[in-house]
């Protein structure tokens, strides 16, 4: 029986509780990578501040690993959310899958102690398979790395086995293939190398090729099967947009991998290869605004449920700004040889992976909030509206304001360390003593409280929304024309 309102978990089928383990567990993940970029921020205006006891590395290595395993977490979570949908068949594999999900938990709660209490240890093997690999944003030791890489598999053969039982999508056989690439690239992070300019080479290929092609692959899937869910809109219209932006991402994004190729030792020809494709990254991004925005167009912004829908179009734009418009602006040689390693970095890194994944992965959790209680209404005049319209502008209005921050330091650090004073380790630190880089510090952390205030925010919401509202989802699209009548199908909503 549906209890409209409730949260109970006998409204969700087994892939769906699973989903909601990951969402839970990312969304702490979220929290924990709040609080210590609060820290490795206030150590940038306090140096003192908890030198140490928990220095700025540290801080900085756990806010973001917590980030990648944060956003890893929410896309296994909606795989396991929209699999059972999309293939018509229950989970094959779920104890396996939940066996799967707490040894992953338990080796991450190791791991964060490890980082926080041990800390680092002398550069040997025993340090690399015990504390931390020392490759940033992949940091984890390699008895996490080997662990990881079993728990991925087992999900690999529940999603493909569930589609090869069930019916295989377009969308599902995008998830299948992104996935296969997506685990195999990170097997290039976990072998060692002494020559750091080939250890990079191969690192790039976990970081770039994940953030770049298939993450991006991943969440063009994901948002082509939420367009669907909360709009409503036809699955041939997804689907063919989903070719094109798969097209087109692998066709810019894998060789753009060259951008990072400028400067760590690598063939010259990277130069041009690196500009080149990294400069046409920005085409399939575009090609994801105007289709989610054609689609909500076209079905008048009409949508079973509000938040998701504001956080997918949040995605749209934010994966094009962040990522493809911060991204563009410092990714020619000629430009990045300034901008190469200062905050103008950080400012599209942060504006980059909120944009692109921290939204999406939101939508998804507000997806499962609606289905735990019943599947309940969330549409327009909800009890309690405010507060996601409030989490969603003070999680953007923060991370906006941190990148404008951070880019006004890093233009300033390219003119005056680069530009007039040719890199020189003098010019170093005028840069860093010009009153616009410490102001620009300053509001760093004052719009890094914002975001934490969204965060809070957003947590409450999430616990909160739908409690106690006793009608149904509004059923949309070619959906709704589906369903018969008498069904209870809540107000339309505009
Ligand atoms: C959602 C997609 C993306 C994410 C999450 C992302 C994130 C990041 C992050 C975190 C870094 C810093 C890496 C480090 O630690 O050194 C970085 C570097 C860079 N990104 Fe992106 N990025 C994305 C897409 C793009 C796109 C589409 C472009 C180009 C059009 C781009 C251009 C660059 C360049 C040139 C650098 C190197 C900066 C330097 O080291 O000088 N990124 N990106
Ligand atoms: C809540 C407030 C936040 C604060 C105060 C903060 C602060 C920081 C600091 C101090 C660093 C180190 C920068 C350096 O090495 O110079 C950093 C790095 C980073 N943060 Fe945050 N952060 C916050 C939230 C976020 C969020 C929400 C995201 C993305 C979802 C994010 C993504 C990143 C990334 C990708 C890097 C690495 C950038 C790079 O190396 O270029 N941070 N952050
Ligand atoms: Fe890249």
């Amino acid at each position: 029986m549906t209890r409209v309102g409730v949260l109970d978990s006998s409204n969700l089928t087994g892939g769906q509780r699973l989903a909601v383990k990951y969402f839970t567990v990312a969304l702490v993940l979220f929290g924990a990578q709040i609080l210590f970029g609060l820290l490795a921020g206030l150590q940038y205006l306090k140096p003192d501040f908890l030198y140490g006891v928990l220095d700025f590395n540290v801080n900085r290595m756990v806010h973001i690993n917590a980030m990648v395993v944060w956003m890893l977490y929410g896309f296994l979570g909606s795989v396991y959310w929209l699999m059972e949908d999309e293939a018509q068949h229950p989970v094959v594999g779920l104890k396996l899958g939940e066996i799967a999900f707490w040894v992953l938990t338990l080796a991450v709660t190791v791991v964060v102690l490890v980082y926080l209490f041990v800390q680092y240890g002398p550069g040997d093997i025993k340090t690399i398979w015990f504390i931390n690999e020392g490759r940033e944003y992949i940091e984890a030791p390699r008895w996490a790395d080997i662990g990881i890489v079993v728990v991925v598999l087992v999900f690999y053969f529940n999603v493909l086995a569930t589609f090869i039982k069930g019916r295989f999508t377009g969308i599902g056989g995008v998830i299948v293939l992104d996935l296969f690439a997506l685990a195999g690239l990170y097997l290039a992070g976990m072998f060692f190398t002494p020559n750091i300019s080939i250890d990079q080479y191969w690192w790039w290929w976990v970081i770039h090729l994940w953030v770049e092609a298939t993450w991006e692959v991943l969440v063009g899937a994901i948002m082509a099967w939420g367009l669907m869910k909360t709009l409503g809109v036809s699955r041939r219209i997804v689907q063919t947009w989903l070719y094109i932006e798969v097209a087109l991402m692998f066709g810019s994004g894998i060789l753009g991998l060259g951008h990072h190729y400028f400067w760590i030792g690598t063939p010259d020809y990277w130069f041009e290869i690196g500009g080149f494709f990294s400069a046409l990254e920005p085409i399939p991004l575009v090609a994801m605004v105007v289709h989610s925005l054609y689609d909500a167009g076209k079905h008048h912004m009409k949508s079973s449920n509000h938040p998701a829908l504001a956080w997918l179009i949040a995605h749209a734009f934010g994966n094009f700004l962040g990522a493809g418009v911060w991204g563009f602006m410092h990714t020619l040689p000629q430009i990045n040889l300034y901008t190469h390693g200062t905050q103008w970095t950080p400012s599209h890194g942060h504006l980059a992976f909120f944009g692109a994944y921290a939204t999406i992965n939101i939508a998804f959790f507000y997806l499962a909030a609606q289905q735990w209680r019943g599947n309940v209404y969330m549409g327009a005049g909800i009890a309690g509206a405010w507060r996601w319209k409030w989490a969603l502008t003070l999680l953007s209005v923060g991370v906006l304001g941190m990148t404008m921050a951070l880019l006004i330091a890093g233009y300033e650090q390219s003119f005056i360390e680069r530009a007039i004073n040719g890199s020189t380790w003098a010019g170093y630190f005028e840069a860093q003593n010009h009153p616009w880089f410490q102001q620009a510090m300053w509001w760093r952390q004052i719009f890094g409280w914002v975001t934490a205030a969204g965060y809070l925010l957003l947590v409450w919401d999430l616990l909160a929304i739908g409690a106690g509202e006793t009608r149904t989802a509004t059923r949309v699209g070619h959906e709704s024309e589906e369903a018969e009548a008498g069904a209870e199908a809540a107000p339309a909503t505009a």
